[in-house]
């Protein structure tokens, strides 16, 4: 009886501390390391669900910009740091699908090594173009790059990032592996130079284009989903602009380091749904044409199934790709 008694005692200590620490996390600002420079897709959508999850956490969640080697540089620091909760990271399909594939040296393990939090969106990819490039619609497009291929230029983020990762299954299709590629430290500035004439075309994800293409200051060709984005409605998918064989989804996403506190994690899942269903975090989202994650993709579990899937998919064409 006394040691059942006892037994009793320990457990309610255990789970008092355990809810203790709960309530008490984050006690200080969270880092949010965001893998590129600003005002590319990836530093948007995390500002702005950060934004709603520092009301929720009750602390700041600061964006931190680091960039370098397609994001890994970033995700390294992110998810090799202490795991207290304090340092997270967003990143994306390059940095945790595709990465691996590119980088045979890559210093973190997507799938078993890291702490997946949960989908933040699904962000779909766009070809688009200078406003003055001379390919009127995605077939001239197809025509024009497999006749003059030694001339074009292409931005991306780097290599694994998701518009070099996009670009690069797009230029294996069409035949054109080898197109002039200009890296960039995120697809914020590729995107300046795209508007200011700089580069013809780039592949990048729908939230930091939409209102450069509404704009007028670039041209989208189409749009790599199923379906088109009620964000930019004018804009064919790559079936009707005739290469239907060209679909790719991309996505952003948080995670920390292996080992998190499970009650750490959990505040961190909540605060992120909590944002997502936010009315006004949820309309700037959705004007940008992000894709609100489904319920399963916003668990650690269903985030990193999502992660193991596309990485599986991935890795075959990214391997044998020209890097
Ligand atoms: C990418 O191409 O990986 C992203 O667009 C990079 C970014 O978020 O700037």
């Amino acid at each position: 009886m006394r040691k059942l008694t006892l037994g009793l005692a320990a457990a309610i200590t255990i789970a008092f501390a355990g809810g203790v620490q709960a309530q008490t996390y984050p006690t200080r600002p969270v880092t949010m390391i965001v893998p590129f420079a600003a005002g590319g897709p990836t530093d948007i959508i995390a500002r702005i669900v950060a934004d709603h999850m520092s009301k929720t956490l009750g602390q700041q969640v600061v964006i931190e910009n680091v960039a370098g080697a397609g994001g890994t540089t970033g995700i390294t620091r992110a998810v090799t740091a202490v795991p207290d909760g304090y340092t997270i990271a967003m990143g994306h399909l390059g940095t945790f699908s595709a990465a691996p594939a590119t980088y045979p040296g890559l210093k973190y393990d997507p799938i078993n090594g890291m702490q997946a939090i949960g989908l933040a969106g699904g962000t779909p990819i766009l070809i688009v173009a200078r406003k003055n490039f001379e390919p009127k619609d995605l077939k001239a497009f197809v025509t024009y790059v497999k006749a003059n291929s030694e001339k074009v230029n292409e931005a991306h983020a780097g290599l694994g990032s998701v518009s070099w990762t996009t670009c690069t299954l797009l230029k294996a299709q069409l035949g054109v592996p080898k197109i002039n590629a200009v890296a960039y430290r995120g697809t914020g500035p590729a995107l300046n130079d795209l508007v200011s004439g700089q580069i013809d075309f780039m592949c990048d994800q729908i939230v930091s284009v939409a209102e450069q293409v509404k704009a007028g200051n670039i041209k989208a060709y189409a749009i790599a989903s199923k379906q088109r984005s009620p964000a930019l409605p004018d804009v064919p998918t790559t079936a009707e602009a005739g290469l239907p064989e060209y679909q790719i989804e991309a996505w952003n996403g948080i995670a920390g380091p292996k080992g998190l506190p499970k009650d750490v994690v959990d505040r961190l899942v909540a605060a992120l749904d909590k944002a997502l269903n936010d009315e006004g975090t949820k309309k700037r989202l959705l004007e940008l044409g992000t894709v609100l994650p489904t319920a399963e993709e916003r668990t650690p579990a269903g985030f990193a199934a999502l992660i193991k899937r596309d990485a599986d998919k991935l890795s075959p064409a990214l391997s044998a790709a020209p890097k």
